[in-house]
């Protein structure tokens, strides 16, 4: 018998040079997995973002280039989001049920420029509205559920008819997505996806979005009547499950990286293509840190990407979409 003077299982091994730590990496991040968010305005709105350094509201035009080489870079797809001139934004949010409107156009732009992108639209009204809300405020300060889903059912037909791939109401009313379901079914529209943003939370992180679609100044009050606590997370599982029997097929957790737990817990318990979204303010926090050279930008946008798949996220919309799958080409 020879005493053991020597650990038996040395972790350092698997880590000792680039091709086993290739051979034994659990998780990947990949182009095909991230969604590239895209602001989308009028010339007069046109342009760079304060709060979203990289980031600009893009002319149909340049969103038609823009699309061609997020394709060939192989990002699957783009979320859309218009900044309205203010003149267009009312209490009910009206110009979002206009077949001619911002987002209609820009579906046809993208198809016509790169035919096999995805193309996912936002449900909701807060771009539309001028108090920033995503639903129907009444007088004395409420958001009325069952009017906004009301609008928002009618919001997503005309984006399905306008040819989106995938309809993502960000809404967080009650009942929307199996009013938006039936609705596409009756419409014979079986393949239209839903992308539910399922737990969604008030959160502060939002800030540069709300910047960039020009609902920040306008926005009164706050959402939590209708966007989670942040402090929940059994919610969050009731919310997805809901979401799940009404129809989606994709279930998403926003913002990513202060909810991983969220993440893991939503496809621990359902297996269902499960989607993250690192938003706008997660966005501001690296870029400002990075162009101040205390972070190396590069590094950490790969990493915080990778944590968020290795909580469970299958996709990922990230304003870093672009940049990253340059890096990993
Ligand atoms: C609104 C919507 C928001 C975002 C996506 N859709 C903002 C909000 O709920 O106020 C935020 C995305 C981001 O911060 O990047 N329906």
């Amino acid at each position: 018998m020879i005493n053991q003077i020597f650990p038996a299982t040395r972790a350092r091994r698997l880590r000792q040079a680039p091709f086993i730590r290739e051979l034994v990496r659990e998780t990947r991040l990949a182009p095909g997995q991230l969604i590239q968010p895209l602001f989308v305005a009028e010339t007069e709105e046109a342009g760079a973002i304060a709060t979203m350094p990289g980031q600009q509201r893009y002319t149909l035009k340049d969103l038609a280039k823009e699309g061609k080489q997020l394709a060939k870079l192989g990002v699957s797809a783009v979320a859309l989001f218009p900044a309205l001139n203010a003149k267009l934004k009312n209490a009910t949010g009206t110009e979002a049920l206009n077949p001619k409107g911002l987002i209609p156009r820009a579906i046809g732009t993208l198809k016509a420029a790169a035919p096999e992108l995805g193309v996912i639209c936002d449900v909701a009204l807060d771009p539309y509205t001028n108090h920033g809300h995503d639903g129907v405020l009444t007088d004395d300060g409420r958001i009325e559920n069952d009017t906004s889903v009301e609008l928002l059912r009618q919001q997503a037909l005309l984006l399905a008819r306008a040819g989106a791939d995938v309809v993502a109401p960000s809404d967080m009313m009650d009942g929307r997505i199996g009013t938006i379901r039936t609705v596409l079914e009756r419409d014979s529209r079986k393949d239209t996806l839903i992308l539910a943003y399922s737990a969604k939370y008030a959160s502060a992180f939002y800030g540069p979005f709300r910047d960039a679609v020009g609902s920040k100044a306008a926005l009164k009050g706050d959402k939590r009547t209708y966007q989670m606590d942040p402090a929940n997370t059994d919610e969050a599982l009731r919310e997805v499950a809901l979401d799940i029997a009404e129809g989606a097929d994709m279930v998403m957790v926003k913002p990513a990286l202060p909810y991983l737990d969220i993440i893991r817990r939503v496809k621990d318990e359902f297996s269902m293509p499960t989607f993250a979204y690192q938003v706008s303010g997660e966005y501001a926090m690296l870029k400002t840190a990075a162009a101040n050279g205390w972070l190396d930008e590069k590094k950490v946008v790969l990493e915080a990407l990778l944590s968020i798949r290795r909580a469970g996220a299958d996709a990922i919309l990230t304003y870093f979409a672009k940049d990253v799958a340059g890096w990993l080409d």
